[in-house]
């Protein structure tokens, strides 16, 4: 299958969002990421349910609600109606099951996200319930961050579980993708590269998408 591009909106114009949103979908992204950060389990705050609701009412991509925050059973309430995709840190929990069963139980769909030092084999007993496993390529928390160079080895030992097990979740990259090294993420395995600075600090989103898509190689 084709790879996805998530643009994730923590580096767009918030005086603009609007705008900002229809720029991205006009560029022909597939899925739109928000950032939520707590301020405990990230050293940063973003934003919070409004933008989330805002965003919604905007677009009609999949929403894809990425939740940087310690216990995120407590929010995952907060965010279900306004996301489609939940995804939260296996660092931060010591109840993963009754994340994904809060929610699937509200017709949404679970991933788990796994920080840059974080073995794969953490997450082996959950995957049959995930329909996304979110690596990072980068330490969780801010922007245009470089690209840590090991998470290709990352990617493609998921692939293998993956294939090894039949199972069908996605691999979702993010930090630091851009189209410089678009094209090695989605050979080591990756069907979704989420995408913030590259996109929106780039002249051209719709050339900038387009690269990432690796369809100028
Ligand atoms: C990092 C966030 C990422 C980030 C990506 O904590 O989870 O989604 O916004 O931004 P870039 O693409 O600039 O690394
Ligand atoms: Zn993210």
């Amino acid at each position: 299958m084709k790879v996805r591009i998530s643009a994730s909106i923590l580096d767009c114009d918030f005086t603009r969002l609007g705008q900002e949103l229809n720029a991205v979908l006009d560029a022909g992204v597939d899925a739109i990421h928000l950032d939520i950060m707590d301020g405990h389990f990230v050293p940063n705050l973003s934003f919070g349910t409004p933008i989330v609701q805002a965003v919604r009412r905007t677009v009609s991509l999949p929403i894809y609600t990425h939740l940087m925050v310690i216990e995120p059973e407590k929010m995952i309430p907060r965010f279900v109606s306004h996301s489609d995709y939940l995804i939260f840190h296996i660092e931060a929990t010591s109840q993963p099951e009754n994340c994904i069963a809060a929610i699937r139980n509200s017709g949404r769909l679970p991933g788990i996200s796994l920080n840059p030092d974080t073995p794969v084999e953490r997450i082996i007993p959950l995957l049959s319930h995930l329909e996304d496993v979110l690596l990072m390529s980068v330490f969780p928390g801010f922007g245009g961050q470089q690209f840590i160079p090991e998470s290709l080895n990352r990617i493609t030992h998921l692939a293998e579980l993956r294939r090894e097990s039949g199972l069908s979740y996605t691999i979702s990259v993010d930090g630091g993708v851009t189209p410089a090294n678009a094209h090695d993420i989605v050979r080591a395995g990756a069907d979704i590269l989420v995408a913030g600075s590259a996109i929106f600090r780039s002249s051209s989103y719709r050339e900038t998408v387009r690269a990432l898509r690796c369809l100028n190689s």
